[in-house]
């Protein structure tokens, strides 16, 4: 029998790829889930997540062995948005499960002021054990967050924010850090073979974080993209034409059955907490209202973007830690 032929990666994860990561592969029972009742696919991040955390194990005992470094990530956190404290707290959860060091700098809002972020910043720079550098946002009121973030070694950026790997992007060469949650995206819609090229997507949210970065990673793979935003108007008949809907406008339960054609594949960015205290996303996942029964597929809140963001944050570390000469 004549061997498998190598498999290769989208162009997006070739740095990834040539730091011995690999697009997971996902069972057939995993990818058949579907949402109760309905023939609409369940988008597993937390599968294709752990999947890459197994793969940090690997390689961090792998580069250990030839000399290389345990990975260490540094995380700002001012201030005490609830939110932010959950994310952070699940870093360094997904981070020392891989085997990865992390370590989190606290300072309190009546702490935080413009000169002593950007001395903190500049002496994470100066630390040769410090591999990525996460300003975790929003920063505290009256704090400017692109003084702040403009202030980290574009090698220690790991989030990809920075002009120096956006730029990069939006030039159409992905050899930068590329912004996690997009980037988790683009992994899991690989991972569960949904294809790309000449789709029709629409990206709801414009912003740096999301919106933009995912447009452009989008149409690296030949999808035909539109970006909306709160000034579009008739929203609903321009998603209504997507095959592909990315909901990244942080309001909650904006996209509902009317939004989605039968048939398209939808990704929740949002997580918001609803009064009854459970969790929703921009989109309506129910079967009556939602797009549940009427998407071919759909990522669940929580477990669908939530951790690839977060297991994308470990590829740019590993990546930044990894392209480094050894000492
Ligand atoms: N706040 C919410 N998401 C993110 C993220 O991906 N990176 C940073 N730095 N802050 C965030």
């Amino acid at each position: 029998m004549a061997a498998a032929a190598p498999r290769v990666s989208p162009r997006f994860f070739r740095r990834a790829q040539a730091h011995g990561f690999c697009v997971p592969d996902i069972p057939a029972d995993v990818r058949a889930k579907c949402v109760a009742g309905t023939s609409t696919r369940v988008l597993d991040g937390r599968f294709v997540a752990d999947a890459l955390v197994a793969q940090c194990g690997a390689l961090v005992a792998q580069k250990k062995g030839q000399g290389g470094r345990v990975p260490k990530l540094v995380v700002v956190l001012a201030g005490e948005d609830p939110a932010s404290a959950v994310y952070v707290g699940n870093k360094e959860k997904m981070f020392a499960k891989a085997g990865f060091e992390s370590e989190t700098l606290k300072i309190a809002s009546c702490d935080t002021t413009l000169e002593g972020l950007l001395s903190v910043v500049g002496e994470l720079n100066a630390r040769a054990d410090v591999d990525g550098i996460l300003v975790q946002l929003p920063l505290p009121a009256g704090i400017p967050a692109h003084v702040v973030l403009a202030a980290i070694d574009p090698r220690k950026d790991v989030d990809g924010f920075l002009k120096e790997n956006m730029g990069l992007l939006a030039l159409g060469d992905f050899s930068g850090a590329l912004p996690c949650t997009p980037f988790g995206i683009m992994v899991l819609l690989a991972a569960h073979g949904i294809p790309l090229e000449s789709k029709r997507a629409v990206v709801v949210g414009r912003s740096n974080i999301v919106g933009k970065p995912m447009s452009l990673l989008l149409l690296g793979e030949d999808s035909t993209v539109t970006v909306a935003h709160s000034r579009t108007t008739d929203l609903a008949a321009l998603t209504r034409e997507a095959d592909i809907v990315i909901a990244a406008a942080g309001r909650p339960l904006l996209l509902g059955k009317e939004h989605v054609k039968a048939g398209a594949v939808v990704v929740d960015v949002g997580m918001h907490r609803k009064s009854d205290g459970k969790l929703c996303g921009d989109v309506d996942a129910t079967f009556e209202t939602g797009v549940a029964g009427k998407a071919s597929a759909l990522t669940p809140v929580p477990g669908g973007v939530g951790p690839m963001t977060i297991a994308m944050l470990l590829v740019n570390t590993a990546a930044a830690a990894w392209s480094k000469p050894l000492s």
